[in-house]
């Protein structure tokens, strides 16, 4: 299981268990009133069912928690942050818990780029039938441009997210994310070796993020998917230590969600491509209201950890929320409150 690799999920259960997306009960009656409503969306010339997507990090290679539901339901899935060599991650505690969220510093464990050709993506095609998400990670631009190389041939890869914005890992990661140039760079290397739509995942650690989000989209990014986790930090006051290894890490969960629809309102009116939405996420009304700030599908991260069907339950719960909104096609409130 994901949680346990984390040594132990965040409980802001409380929050996560609340509105649509803890009422199993709810979650499992679609009305015949939301069983009219299209929640079909198109990202990047790929339709998506529903636009649900576990978010990097929070999600595995899928396999893990085909186990417990048919992840089929979901739009799709980003799979964990894949970087050209195997990673063991930072040293523990990695995790830390806080008031409707938690903080990470996970570092980016996974079996490196080949071991995902060879190992992780086979097994996935055995439960997934649908076009995964292919979260990419590096530390050059060279490092980048390997791993999505390598994976390219994948046909059940349909996009490459570019995570330029990973805070827990020094060298690479966030740097390349909090300064425009450097974010160009990297998009425009990576845009070179792949047909596939490509997404550059921002940061919400920089001062102007519509700067860096227009300058990836003129570097040839095909969307824009944000936000990463923000730097935090917490203190062990018996050891005045912090808490984590690794000193600070990234702050999400439901703490982070007004952040997060401030920004993507912010970066959906910066550029003309898809916006995908996250932070914060744990229920359909907050789906519906970062997609009425500009995104055309959302992450769920956090709430994965602390409730493995999280992302289930927003998904069957969606039409009637559309319903409640007299919605019946989830693109009429794609960005809804923008400034027009
Ligand atoms: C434990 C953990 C691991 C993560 N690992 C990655 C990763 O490998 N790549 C990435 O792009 N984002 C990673 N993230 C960030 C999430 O994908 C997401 O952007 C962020 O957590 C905000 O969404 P949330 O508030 O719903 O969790 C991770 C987040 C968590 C909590």
């Amino acid at each position: 299981m994901v949680t346990s690799e984390l040594g132990g999920a965040a409980d802001f259960a409380t929050v996560a268990a609340s509105g649509e997306a803890g009422d199993s009960a709810a979650a499992a009656a679609c009305t015949a009133a939301g069983a009219a409503i299209n929640t079909a969306v198109d990202l990047c010339g790929i339709r998506l069912d529903n636009p649900v997507i576990p978010a990097s990090g929070t999600f595995g290679y899928g396999y893990e928690f085909a186990e417990l539901f048919d992840i089929n339901e979901l739009g799709t899935f980003s799979f964990k942050g894949t970087t050209a060599e195997p990673r063991f991650g930072n040293p523990t505690p990695r995790i830390a818990e806080c008031p409707a969220g938690m903080l990470n510093s996970v570092g980016l464990q996974n079996p490196g780029a080949q071991a995902v050709k060879d190992i992780e993506l086979p097994r996935l095609k055995q439960v997934f039938f649908k076009p995964v998400m292919a979260n990419v990670s590096g530390f050059s631009v060279d490092d980048y441009v390997y791993t999505v190389s390598l994976l390219e041939d994948e046909a059940q890869i349909g996009w490459f997210e570019i995570n330029i914005s990973c805070p827990n890992v020094h060298g690479g990661g966030m740097s390349f994310g909090t300064s425009a140039a450097a974010a160009a760079e990297v998009i425009a290397a990576v845009r070179k070796v792949t047909k596939k739509p490509v997404l550059a995942k921002l940061s919400p650690n920089v001062t102007d993020v519509a700067e860096i989000a227009r300058a990836c989209e003129a570097a040839g990014a095909d969307g824009i998917s944000l936000i990463n986790t923000l730097l935090g930090m917490r203190i062990d006051l018996k050891r005045r230590r912090p808490v984590l290894a690794n000193t600070t890490g990234g702050l999400s969960g439901p703490a982070v969600l007004p952040v997060a629809l401030r920004m993507v309102y912010q970066v959906s009116q910066a550029v003309r491509v898809p916006v995908v939405g996250m932070g914060g996420i744990s229920s359909a009304r907050d789906v519906l209201e970062m997609m009425m700030c500009g995104a055309t599908a959302v992450e769920v991260g956090a709430a994965n950890l602390v409730d493995p069907f999280a992302s289930l339950k927003i998904v069957r719960a969606l039409p009637d929320a559309l319903a409640e909104l007299g919605v019946n096609d989830i693109n009429d409130i794609i960005g809804a409150a923008l400034q027009r």
